[in-house]
């Protein structure tokens, strides 16, 4: 049976992977969308350029513009100031909706029962949504979240961005109770974009290859200005919808996780209870620690040629 879930997300490069995979593999039911790589302006528009360019049928709902309790961003330097630097984006024939992202989120799990929600930016929506109606925790399936790290960070030594731009929703979200499944950077730092998967896809030789093609490009080359010696960049986000629709792909180990809020250097960190005791905290995440990579970048391909 098809996966219903609702995509919540700041596209970002990687968020437009898991967007195409979303809509191959699952029943994509709504588009939510969030300040985080971009502003919420860019965010929107870069989800309604995925929902043109994929034939997406899920309307895209606009969410927060900024965390619970706004702190500073960090500078766009990966994404860019468009969120989606590198192709040249489509003019829109689509707009967003009227209906907002916390109405979204509550509206449509009313409406369709054991809805997973995927949260591929800072979790401020879904923090939000459960404030507004905690009964949502008892209506879904689960939540599965790119987000934090067990071993590093990113955006910090310890922190990873999405969880540091809003430590205090994902918090609310880590203690809410509800099966949670996590996609840290351990995990998607194993799912490479490279050169050659850049070439192989720009050979698939559609206008949507080469607008992916252009993306992956871009990100590689970015990741390789502040991160790496060669021209690669981590798919996080995709590992998040993979999770749930390919899970056969993954090694999950169960874990204790809690967020560092405040202020402070562990600010926005996700700290997994290892002290292997009988002291332990109960677990509250399904924490992903390794993927077959070669198989998951093989659906991405088949997801491109799969769009005419
Ligand atoms: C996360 O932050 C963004 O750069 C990506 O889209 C991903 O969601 C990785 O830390
Ligand atoms: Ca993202």
């Amino acid at each position: 049976m098809t996966i219903p879930m609702i995509l919540d997300c700041d596209p970002g490069h990687d968020d437009m992977v898991a967007l195409l995979l979303a809509s191959r593999h699952a029943e994509l039911l709504a588009i939510t969308t969030v300040a985080g790589n971009a502003g919420l302006e860019q965010s929107t528009r870069n989800a309604l350029v995925a929902a043109q360019l994929f034939n997406l049928n899920a309307a895209v709902h606009p969410g927060a513009a900024r965390p619970l309790i706004a702190r500073s961003a960090f500078p766009p330097v990966l994404h860019g100031e468009s969120g989606l630097d590198g192709p040249v984006l489509p003019t829109l024939t689509i707009g967003p909706s009227p209906i907002t992202a916390v109405e979204a989120i509550l509206a449509t799990t009313r409406r369709v029962e054991r809805c997973w929600l995927i949260g591929t930016g800072p979790l401020t929506n879904i923090a939000l949504a459960l404030r507004a109606d905690p009964t949502l925790a008892d209506r879904i399936a689960g939540i599965s979240i790119m987000g934090g790290g067990i071993a590093f960070g990113n955006i910090t030594p310890s922190a990873e961005f999405n969880i540091w731009v809003d430590p205090d929703a994902a918090s609310i979200v880590f203690r809410a109770g509800i099966p949670l499944v996590m996609s840290p950077l351990d995990v998607t730092h194993q799912l490479m974009v490279t050169p050659a998967f850049g070439q192989r896809v720009r050979a698939l030789d559609s206008s949507i290859a080469e607008f992916m093609a252009d993306l992956f490009d871009t990100y590689a080359t970015r990741y390789q200005d502040f991160f790496f010696e060669e021209a690669v960049g981590p798919l996080h986000d995709p590992c998040a919808v993979l999770a749930l629709t390919h899970p056969e792909l993954f090694e999950f180990r169960d874990m204790a996780v809690k967020v560092a809020t405040g202020d402070g250097p562990a600010r926005g960190a996700t700290l997994p209870d290892q002290r292997h005791s009988k002291l332990d905290d109960p677990a509250n995440v399904r924490v992903a620690v390794s993927i077959d990579s070669d198989a998951a970048l093989e659906l991405v391909i088949d997801a491109i040629s799969a769009i005419p």
